[in-house]
């Protein structure tokens, strides 16, 4: 069973090649608390490093996790070029659950908050040159049920980056924002919320407190209003992986 995460696709589209190679079944991590997966042989994690941490929601839904402990549970961590604590929470957070975490690779992919600061995530696309050769080194690891966590140097740093108020503080400031100007009520960003956080109020979107900032609303507004860090999202900063769809990351 391969559990994905994915606000802009990158994690989907490395979540669907493992699930291809392995002929394992796909899910949605959040749907996934629900089930009982304690008889799963093997079971992949797969999501985006947030912060240098895991994003909140996929701490959340991992520690809620129905797993066996002798289930082989490996993660692939997507990010834009380093995962920091993620190695170190998850395996913290799935011991606490008698489950030890046995493989862990990370996939350097188009930074998708990249548009927060200024930056271009479309500019980063040369970042996929390198992805067919770790997926087929992750692949298979994961068919050998090899053991082996790839983890940052630096991750004492990143632990402090990751602390409760660190990231308080990165959920505050990368917040999206709606402008009611631009907004035409098309209901895009309801749709592909995974936390089910924005609504529509007199057909203009209205953003809640539960966010995860997965900046998926940000990218996927066809009328570029909703912004964050006090920035607008222009179109061409806009981001997907290629070859997801909107609607592979529109569930509802
Ligand atoms: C809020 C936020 C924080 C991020 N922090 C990091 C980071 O600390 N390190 C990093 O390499 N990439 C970081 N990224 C980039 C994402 O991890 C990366 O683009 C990821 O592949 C997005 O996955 P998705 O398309 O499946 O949502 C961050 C992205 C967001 C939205
Ligand atoms: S996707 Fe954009 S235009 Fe559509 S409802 Fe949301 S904010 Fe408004
Ligand atoms: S409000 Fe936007 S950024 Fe926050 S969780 Fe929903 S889609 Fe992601």
């Amino acid at each position: 069973m391969i559990l994905y995460f994915s606000g802009t696709g990158n994690s989907l589209a490395i979540a669907r090649k493992i699930a291809e190679a392995t002929n394992d079944q796909l899910m949605p991590l959040i749907e996934a608390v629900q089930q009982d997966l304690t008889n799963e042989k093997r079971i992949g994690l797969v999501f985006p490093t947030y912060d240098f941490n895991l994003p909140p929601i996929v701490r959340t839904s991992v520690s809620q996790l129905n797993i066996g402990p002798k289930s082989y549970v490996f993660a692939v961590i997507t990010c834009g070029g380093q995962t920091g604590n993620c190695v170190w929470a998850l395996r913290r957070l799935l011991r606490k659950r008698g489950v030890e975490l046995a493989y862990t690779h990370k996939v350097s992919v188009p930074d998708n908050s990249a548009l927060a600061f200024g930056r271009n995530p479309n500019n980063q696309m040369s970042k996929f040159d390198r992805v067919p050769e770790r997926m087929e080194q992750i692949i298979s690891d994961i068919q050998a049920q090899h053991h082996e966590l790839h983890y940052a140097w630096w991750s004492f740093l990143s632990w402090i980056m990751g602390l409760p108020a660190m990231e308080k503080g990165m959920i505050r400031t990368l917040r999206p924002k709606v402008n009611p100007d631009k907004c035409i009520g098309c209901d895009t960003c309801v749709r592909i919320c995974p936390m089910e956080n924005i609504r529509l109020t007199d057909k203009k979107a209205l953003i809640g407190d539960n966010c995860t900032v997965c900046l998926a609303c940000v990218h996927a507004c066809p009328q570029q209003a909703i912004g964050t860090n006090g920035r607008e999202a222009l179109k061409e900063r806009q981001y997907r992986h290629p070859d997801i769809k909107l609607k592979d990351l529109i569930k509802r």
